[in-house]
């Protein structure tokens, strides 16, 4: 594994700062202004085109493309850069006219024209006329000096339900299983008598329809996955054959919304996220802070650890979100600083400039409705534009964390169909974050990774609500214990195979021997409802006093394993609560219930000081701050970030450390301002 990157573009090997901008909105001459102000805004990637469909191709087969030539020229010769997306997120008017197919429909049956991302999955005519666009674009601007990165469409998401998504799904089942008695058999239809006789008999699940067979969910989501990715290939491969080189991505939100990354990733030259957490100058804002790194770090993860894009962020406030509450003052430098901390090359927003009408006039944007560069969020993003330029030496590097916490597509899924065992606290990816926060608090650097990923680089594997195992995924484990690694996991984990066939012979399954116990059933709570867990005298681990236990209290016999802590109360009093068992080198522990945050704390504590795993600094951190680190092997980065509205004080070491905003050279307590971000560079630590 490289210990550096090449940057996103040879073209530019800066921080790329910028975002989505429609001068297809605005009269030509507009574009002049802007790039006065982009000069200003310290910008130097703009992305565009992206709604720009009505008026790249006015009429079908009619395409002007004189006022984005004029754009992408301008652009190149201010010595600024385009990330050209293609418009295929929202096709124009004449096209739904023209053909009904290209629109989808939903599951009640119906089509809509209106909004965006509204088109069918696998109509060819769409696919054709994408593949058009993609073209005309590929060859227009494929050489263009502007040309940075291709943005492939906008935040592919959701399902069609017409009758050609619905034949195109039976073709992917019969490649998959083969015969319906295999699908049969893996969907366990005979179960209400769903059995299935001819492939035209299955349908998507839908409300209205089948909701009760997991398998076919299961199904429906990775096929929904698999047919968005061939139509971004539909594109992708266009572009990437008619300019070699130029890196080709598309921007998602939120662990990947309702796809698999694990599937779009071999596809992705680069991974990219739009980030919009809602920070409303709370108290415990930190907490949405950890949210946001969780994703960056699943996005840093997905590729291998090469740096992202954070493609999208407001420079202030989002439309669309409850409360359109300001960033405060400094929140905008420290999120953007927070992007970059965990591997993104990139600082983009949505949007450059306010929109004079349309769905998201009132959105934050760099130019507001003032127009002019004389506005408190201008200033703030020349300011973190200004900065971004001075971090050139950290392009390309990264971070190989000793820790890794599985969070999984599938499971995810799999958690949200099943029937039981507590309807709305199942709370699977919450579950993973409270899991990763301690890491957070301390500073020490975490991968997010689904379950298939290479487990060598690791030391500690955390994979809370394993529910769903994948075939190879518990072998995998098990070698990565045996051969010294540490595992942790918890209740509702090795409970059905990859096609929610629950495993026999006692959960959690294929883990059963690893982790030396047998969950013979599992308790749930009501809400106020309790139960607390008792250390063994003996237990160690940073255990102290008592925990309360609510909602999940799964009741194991521990075979090989040894109790570290017990239930205090009900009828299972005494049985075990905690248990670790040795496997070759390594270890495994179930933690076998939901337990208060408290615990996940102590718990943490624990490893860390049994591993010596190693914070980025030596802290410890007060509660809102996190450390993270980027490194190129050589010299490290070390980004200290405050999300407490109150100054805090970090301890670095005895470095010496130099801040590399402000030259001075810094060691031991280093103050930090409220919602303050440093950046301090060290050498790299040896061994
Ligand atoms: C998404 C979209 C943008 C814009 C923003 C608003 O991320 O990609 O086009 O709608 O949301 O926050
Ligand atoms: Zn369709």
């Amino acid at each position: 594994m490289p210990d550096r990157f090449e940057p996103i573009s040879a073209k530019c090997p800066h921080i790329l700062h910028g975002g989505d901008y429609n001068p297809d909105q605005w009269p030509a001459e507009m574009v002049d202004e802007d790039l006065r102000l982009m000069e200003l805004a310290h910008c130097n990637a703009m992305t565009i085109g992206i709604f720009a469909w009505a008026r790249l191709e006015p009429e079908e087969g009619r395409y002007e493309f004189d006022w984005l030539d004029a754009v992408m020229d301008k652009l190149a010769a201010a010595g600024r850069y385009a990330v050209l997306a293609t418009p295929t997120a929202a096709h124009p008017a004449w096209m739904s006219a023209a053909y009904p197919e290209v629109l989808r429909m939903g599951p009640d049956g119906r089509r809509r024209h209106g909004g965006r991302v509204n088109y069918c999955l696998t109509s060819p005519l769409y696919r054709t006329r994408c593949a058009e666009i993609a073209r005309c674009l590929a060859e227009r601007y494929g050489r263009h000096p502007a040309l940075l990165v291709w943005h492939v469409h906008n935040e592919y998401g959701g399902a069609c339900y017409c009758p050609l998504c619905r034949e195109a799904f039976r073709s992917w089942l019969k490649e998959k299983y083969g015969s319906l008695d295999r699908l049969n058999h893996e969907w366990w239809t005979a179960f209400w008598s769903h059995t299935f006789t001819r492939w035209d008999q299955i349908d998507p699940p839908a409300p209205y329809g089948e909701g009760c067979v997991q398998g076919l969910t299961l199904d429906w989501n990775r096929f929904v996955t698999d047919q968005t990715i061939a139509c971004y290939r539909n594109e992708a491969d266009i572009l990437r054959a008619a300019s070699p080189g130029i890196p080709v991505t598309t921007n998602t939100y939120w662990l990947f919304v309702n796809f698999d990354g694990r599937r779009w990733a071999p596809h992705l030259d680069v991974a990219a996220w739009d980030n919009y957490p809602m920070y409303h100058d709370r108290d415990d804002d930190w907490r949405l802070a950890a949210g946001v790194s969780f994703n960056h770090d699943y996005y840093r993860a997905l590729l291998g650890g090469r740096p992202f894009m954070m493609m999208e962020s407001t420079p202030s406030s989002a439309n669309w979100m409850p409360v359109m509450k300001l960033k405060r003052p400094g929140i905008h430098a420290l999120a953007s600083l927070q992007a970059v901390a965990h591997g993104s090359d990139t600082v983009q927003y949505f949007q450059w400039r306010a929109s004079r009408g349309g769905a998201e006039k009132f959105h934050g944007a760099v130019v507001s409705h003032a127009a002019h560069e004389h506005t408190r969020v201008f200033r703030e993003v020349a300011e973190i534009g200004s900065i971004l330029e001075r971090l050139d030496d950290v392009i390309g590097t990264t971070v190989r964390p000793e820790v890794a916490v599985v969070c999984d597509k599938e499971v995810e899924w799999a958690i949200a169909a099943a029937a039981g065992p507590r309807h709305e606290k199942r709370d699977y990816v919450p579950t993973c974050q409270s899991h990763y926060l301690p890491f957070w608090r301390r500073g020490i650097s975490v991968d997010v990774v689904h379950m298939d990923v290479e487990l060598g680089p690791y030391r500690l594997l955390v994979a809370p609500m394993l529910y769903l195992l994948r075939p190879g995924a518990a072998e995998r484990i098990i070698r990565f214990v045996e051969s010294g690694g540490t595992f942790v996991t918890t209740y509702w984990s090795g409970i059905v195979n990859e096609n929610d066939l629950c495993f026999q012979g006692g959960f959690p399954g294929p883990l059963r021997g690893l982790l030396g116990i047998w969950s013979e059933e599992l308790d749930v709570l009501h809400d106020g409802e309790s139960n607390t867990v008792v250390p063994a005298g003996d237990a160690g681990h940073g255990l102290s006093g008592q925990y309360r236990a609510a909602v999940f209290c799964d009741l194991v016999h521990a075979g090989a394993a040894r109790v570290l802590a017990a239930y205090g109360g009900g009828f299972y009093a005494g049985r075990p609560a905690l248990t670790v068992n040795e496997a070759g080198r390594g270890r495994a522990y179930y933690i076998a219930s939901r337990n208060e945050e408290r615990f996940l704390e102590d718990f943490t504590a624990g490893l860390v000081s049994s591993l010596g795993l190693r914070p980025v600094v030596p802290g410890p951190l007060p509660e809102g701050v996190t450390a993270q680190v980027r490194s190129d092997g050589e010299r490290e980065f070390v980004f200290l970030l405050n999300f407490k509205r109150d100054p805090a004080s970090v301890h670095v070491g005895a470095g010496p450390l130099t801040d590399v905003l402000s030259g001075e050279t810094v060691s031991g307590a280093v103050p930090l301002g409220g919602y303050g971000a440093r950046i301090l560079r060290r050498e790299a630590a040896r061994g």
